[in-house]
C-alpha cells in the first residue's frame, strides 16, 4: 500500500491449458476438470479510499464491459458490504482494461477477484479467504480459480481448487480475434457432456513435458465454440504457422494460446501475427509459476 492508502494489483488473464467437460449437474451447470494457469498480462486496478464509491474505467477494451452498478467490480463490493456486514470504507476504484471481454479468460471474474483481495485488504481482512470465497461463488463459477490465480487443477463445475506444486512458467502468446463468445451458448451446443477427465499430471514438469501431457488433454468448448463462430479456427492458424509447440482455445473461447520455447520466441511470434492481424488482441506474457503471485503495489 502506498502512502495514501492506494492499493495496486494485476488481474491476469486466466488459461484453460486443458478443459474436460465431465457431466451435467441438476441445475443446468457442467462438471470439469481443468487445468489452469494465470499470466503477468493483464488487466490493472487501483483502489484508493474515497469520500464516495467510484469505477473508473480505462484502458483498450474500456468500450466493451459496463461501467454502471451492472460492473462485476461493483457487484462484488456489494455482496462484500452484504456478507461483511461492517462499516467498510468507500473507495475509488480505477480499473485498466487490457484483456477482451468475453474472450474465455475470465477477465470479469478475474477483475473481481483481484478487486476483492485488495479492497479485503483495505478493510483489514474482515471477509478473509472464507468470506472472499462465500462472495466468488456468487459472482461465477470461474471466481474460485481467479481468487487463486496461480497454477491449479479445478473440479466440480470450478470451484473444487487444487493448487499444483511445482508447475513451470510458460511463455504464451494470446490471440484473440475480436468475437465475442457468450459462455453459455457455447456450453449449450455441447454434444457429449460425459467425456473422460484429466489424465494424471505428475509434479515437477519442464514447460515440454507440459506441451506433451497437453497433448492428451482436450478443450472439450473449442469444437461447439468453433460451430457457432467459425471464423474464430483463424486465430488457431495463425498460431500454428509459428514456432508454437502447442496451441489450444481457452475456456469457451475465442482466444487461443500458444506455447513457446521462452519469452523471445513469444516476443517473435506476436509480432508476426499483430502485423497480419493487426485489428486482433495478441500479447507475448509468460504464465506465474507455482509459488509466483501478483503481489499488491507493483
Ligand atoms: O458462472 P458463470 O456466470 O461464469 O457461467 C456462465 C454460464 O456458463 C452459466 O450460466 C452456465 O450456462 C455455463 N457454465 C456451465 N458449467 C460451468 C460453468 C459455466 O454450464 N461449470
Amino acid at each position: 500500500m502506498s502512502g495514501d492508502g492506494e492499493i495496486r494489483l494485476v488481474a491476469p488473464a486466466k488459461i484453460n491449458l486443458a478443459l474436460h467437460i465431465t457431466g451435467l449437474r441438476k441445475d443446468g451447470y457442467h462438471l470439469l476438470e481443468t487445468v489452469a494457469v494465470f499470466t503477468e498480462f493483464g488487466d490493472r486496478l487501483s483502489l484508493k479510499p474515497a469520500v464516495e464509491d467510484r469505477l473508473f474505467v480505462t484502458g483498450p477494451y474500456s468500450a466493451t464491459i459496463p461501467s454502471g452498478p451492472d460492473n462485476i467490480i461493483l457487484r462484488a463490493l456489494a455482496l462484500y458490504r452484504d456478507i461483511t456486514g461492517s462499516l467498510t470504507p468507500r473507495v475509488s476504484i480505477a480499473l485498466e482494461k487490457n484483456l477482451p471481454a468475453a474472450a474465455g479468460i475470465g477477465g470479469g471474474s478475474s477483475d473481481a477477484a483481484a478487486f476483492l483481495k485488495a479492497f479485503d485488504r483495505m478493510c483489514s481482512s474482515t471477509a478473509g479467504y472464507e468470506g472472499l470465497h462465500a462472495i466468488g461463488h456468487r459472482l461465477g463459477a470461474d471466481l474460485p480459480m481467479c481468487l487463486q490465480a496461480s497454477p491449479l487443477i479445478a473440479k466440480g463445475i470450478g470451484e473444487q481448487i487444487e493448487p499444483l506444486d511445482q508447475f513451470p512458467r510458460l511463455a504464451l502468446v494470446l490471440v484473440n480475434p475480436g468475437v465475442e463468445i457468450p459462455t453459455p451458448a457455447v456450453f449449450k451446443a455441447l454434444g457429449a457432456n460425459r467425456n473422460p477427465p484429466l489424465p494424471q499430471l505428475n509434479a515437477g514438469l519442464t514447460p515440454r513435458a507440459v506441451a506433451e501431457w497437453l497433448m492428451a488433454t482436450r478443450n472439450d468448448l473449442e469444437a461447439p465454440a468453433k460451430i457457432l463462430f467459425p471464423k474464430i479456427e483463424e486465430a488457431r492458424y495463425r498460431l500454428e504457422e509459428t514456432s508454437a509447440s502447442f496451441v489450444r482455445m481457452s475456456g469457451s473461447g475465442a482466444t487461443f494460446f500458444g506455447i513457446f520455447s521462452d519469452l523471445e520466441a513469444a516476443r517473435n511470434a506476436a509480432e508476426t501475427i499483430a502485423m497480419k492481424r493487426p485489428d486482433w488482441f495478441v500479447v507475448a506474457t509468460e504464465t506465474l509459476a507455482s509459488g509466483d503471485i501478483h503481489e499488491p503495489d507493483r
